[in-house]
């Protein structure tokens, strides 16, 4: 079983920042383009409205600036950028290197792309970038799913939309924050899910939802385990936001009430890489978390990812 060396040097957040795509899309205003219903798309879903424009570059600066602004450090200070991101702005060069401009950063930047579990296995990389030395590290999640949506397809353009959410990390003198890790991939499922260039994301929604379940459930259970915990333990569980009801099955199959998760899916709709952290910092700025609290990050994505990752809430 994999375990996090008791040698390595840990780390933890120091400040967070997050972004909305910057014009809002109801329910309401999708009635209007498709054949689909507030009603529908609420009780299928749980996502009420959605925020898209703006591009990737423009989202991520917006939450990196307020996740160095919080944290109170010298841009020139960050040892390294790593962006998650299945919607970079441009094919080549990474979406990072302009973020790392245009936030003034003068460090390594690179581009992660594991879909939707994209938060958290940057997160991961960014741990191991500290244990091998770094002092800070910048991550942030940003999607731009508007782009890569076909509007007139009620099949996936209610689901999807834009956002970024970032974090600093900064690196600790004890173990840090991270109890317990897994990343996943099976990639003889790609077909189930997928957008080839210049076209628009095609999935099978009814089987991704089953295979979600299964594999956010998996995931999770081998990060509680590595963690050395129970799930009784944890006392927030952070999914990624694509559907209520996937949501709700995977915590009942965790044996956790939905009350222990945080959501913000109604507000946000799908924003891939940026679900993740927009619905942890909007827990942690609600208050929702107290210091040493067990925190579960869970998520999945096309791939098919899956990522979760137990940490221990400790904060500055
Ligand atoms: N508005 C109104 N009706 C719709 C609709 C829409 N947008 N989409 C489908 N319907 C209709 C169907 O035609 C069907 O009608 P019928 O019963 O008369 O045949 C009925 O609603 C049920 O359709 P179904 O496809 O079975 O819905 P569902 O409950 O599976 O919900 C999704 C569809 C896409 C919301 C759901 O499958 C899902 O969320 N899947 C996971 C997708 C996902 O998370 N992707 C990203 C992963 S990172």
């Amino acid at each position: 079983m994999r375990r996090i060396p008791t040698s390595a040097r840990g780390a933890r957040f120091i400040g967070w920042g997050t972004a909305l795509g910057h014009d809002t899309v109801t329910n309401h205003d999708l009635e209007q383009k498709m054949d689909t219903s507030d009603e529908w798309i609420r009780e299928r879903t749980g996502i009420e409205r959605r925020h898209i424009g703006g591009s990737n570059v423009e989202l991520s600066t917006e939450s990196g600036r307020r996740a160095l602004e919080m944290a109170g450090v010298d841009p020139l200070s960050i040892d390294a950028l790593v962006l998650a991101t299945t919607t970079p702005d441009r094919g080549v060069p990474g979406t990072s290197a302009s973020v790392q401009h245009s936030l003034g950063l003068k460090c390594g930047a690179f581009d992660v792309n594991a879909a939707c579990s994209g938060f958290v296995y940057s997160l991961v990389t960014a741990h191991g970038l500290i244990a091998m030395g770094a002092e800070r590290v910048l991550l942030i999640g940003t999607d731009v799913l508007s782009r890569i949506t076909d509007w007139n397809d009620r099949n996936t353009a209610i689901l999807f939309a834009d956002g970024s959410g970032a974090a600093v990390l900064e690196a600790t003198s004890d173990s840090g924050h991270l109890l317990g890790w897994d990343l996943d991939a099976d990639g003889s499922l790609e077909n189930l899910l997928y957008q080839d260039h210049g076209d628009f994301i095609k999935m099978d929604g009814k089987e991704v939802f089953r295979r979600a379940v299964r594999i956010m459930v998996d995931s999770a259970t081998k990060s509680i385990a590595h963690a050395g915990v129970t799930s009784d333990d944890i006392a927030l569980v952070v999914p990624h936001q694509a559907n209520i009801r996937i949501i709700s099955a995977a915590c009942d199959r965790l044996n956790m009430p939905l009350e222990k998760a945080a959501t913000v899916i109604h507000e946000t709709g799908n924003t891939s890489s940026a679900s993740i952290p927009l619905a942890l910092f909007d827990a942690a700025n609600k208050g929702r978390i107290k210091e040493g609290d067990l925190v579960l990050l869970v998520g999945f994505g096309a791939g098919m990812t899956a990522a979760s990752a137990v940490i221990r809430w400790t904060a500055r």
